[in-house]
């Protein structure tokens, strides 16, 4: 059965515009937190292949979205590649021993070996083929090399960036290398997910803006590059979503070189100057402000003006980032039948 959110993907016809969600498969849903009271803590929740099968369905069911979303967390290639990783309650995530030297790095483990390690992510995706119905396709996913690389180096979740970006001004190279390593193992990572059978691939650059207009080709998009290229080497068909978050200033000036399908536009860039920039060569993805679903109106608002600009399709509806936990469940729905509906077409 052809599924209607690949054929999106791909830029063809499809008879309304699919939705999914960042962050679908999380807190705001109380059958997610039943599961995950069940597996303990987050991680053990990454680690256990049927709970995270169950919790990626439930968006699914609960919500009616037209792809799932791998339940698993950008950070566990660090913590395969050796880097101790642990989630602070109400902190986030923590690396115990950030990278600061070479001799840091070295000791690492890269390419195929720490790919090799993720089986219970390989495992995950094998699960959920085998549940998930034929006509809704399943997004495996990871971290951009930079936005995994800041957590590697800070140890944690930051505001200022400053200890990565005075690696980047003061010991270039180091940085490079870090990244070098760490999209090697990306490249095998993305590659075993789709040899157990994702869909489509979403590579998040979450920390996308924190980087000068001028050196983002040179410290992130020129390696997200490398693993596209890579990965549609292999499997020309298999589409790839690329969501760099804030980069609304220089949206054009790096941007529209590469091997993706699709751009995800974040909320603080206008979809219509994406889609003047970018809408030739990428199909659009977002980009709904989160927080609109507080309100069914500032929802209605928001999907019914980005159905009439993007009325001639090569669309995806999505939020232009992560739902927040104290949504209201009704109105993730509310959300979702208004986007499939105000895209009809005949
Ligand atoms: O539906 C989905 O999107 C589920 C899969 C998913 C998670 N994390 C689950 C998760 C995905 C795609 C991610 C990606 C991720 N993880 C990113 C990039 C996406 C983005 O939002 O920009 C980043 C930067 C991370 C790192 C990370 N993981 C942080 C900063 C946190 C703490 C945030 C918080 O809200 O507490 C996590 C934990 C995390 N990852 C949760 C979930 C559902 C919350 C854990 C919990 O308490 O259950």
């Amino acid at each position: 059965m052809s599924k209607i959110f690949i054929d999106a993907c791909l830029g063809k016809e499809t008879p309304y515009t699919p939705v999914w969600m960042m962050r679908q498969a999380g807190r705001y849903l109380p059958e997610y937190m039943e599961v995950r009271a069940k597996a303990g803590d987050f991680l053990s929740l990454c680690h256990n292949p049927e709970m995270a099968c169950e919790v990626t369905l439930q968006p699914i069911d609960i919500v009616g979205v037209d792809a799932a979303i791998l339940f698993s967390d950008i950070l566990v290639i660090p913590d395969e590649m050796g880097m101790d990783l642990s989630f602070v309650k109400g902190e986030g995530p923590k690396f115990s021993d950030p990278l600061e030297s070479q001799e840091d790095l070295d000791r690492l483990i890269g390419g195929e070996e720490a790919a090799s390690k993720l089986t219970y992510v390989y495992d995950t995706i094998k699960l959920i083929k085998e549940r998930l119905s034929d006509d809704k396709a399943l997004i495996g996913f990871c971290g951009a090399p930079w936005t995994l690389a800041t957590y590697m180096i800070e140890g944690q979740g930051t505001k200022t960036y400053n200890i990565c970006k005075k690696m980047m001004y003061s010991n270039p190279e180091l940085l490079h290398n870090i990244l070098a390593k760490v999209t090697e193992v990306v490249k095998l990572y993305m590659e075993k997910q789709i040899e157990a059978g994702i869909d489509v691939v979403q590579i998040f650059d979450s920390w996308a803006s924190a980087i000068e207009p001028s050196k983002y080709d040179e410290f992130s998009w020129k390696y997200m590059v490398e693993i596209a290229d890579y990965l549609k080497s292999k499997f020309p068909d298999t589409p790839i979503i690329m969501f760099p978050k804030g980069v609304a200033s220089f949206i054009e000036q790096d941007l529209v070189y590469g091997n993706f399908d699709v751009f995800g536009v974040d909320w603080s860039t206008p979809m219509a100057l994406a889609k003047e920039k970018l809408g030739d060569k990428y199909v659009l993805q977002g980009n709904m402000e989160p927080t609109r679903l507080y309100s069914k109106e500032a929802t209605k608002e928001c999907v019914e003006s980005l159905a009439e600009l993007m009325k001639d399709g090569r669309h995806i509806f999505n939020l232009g980032h992560g739902i927040l936990p104290d949504v209201p469940v009704e109105n993730a729905k509310y959300f979702v039948k208004l986007c499939q509906e105000a895209s009809k077409r005949d």
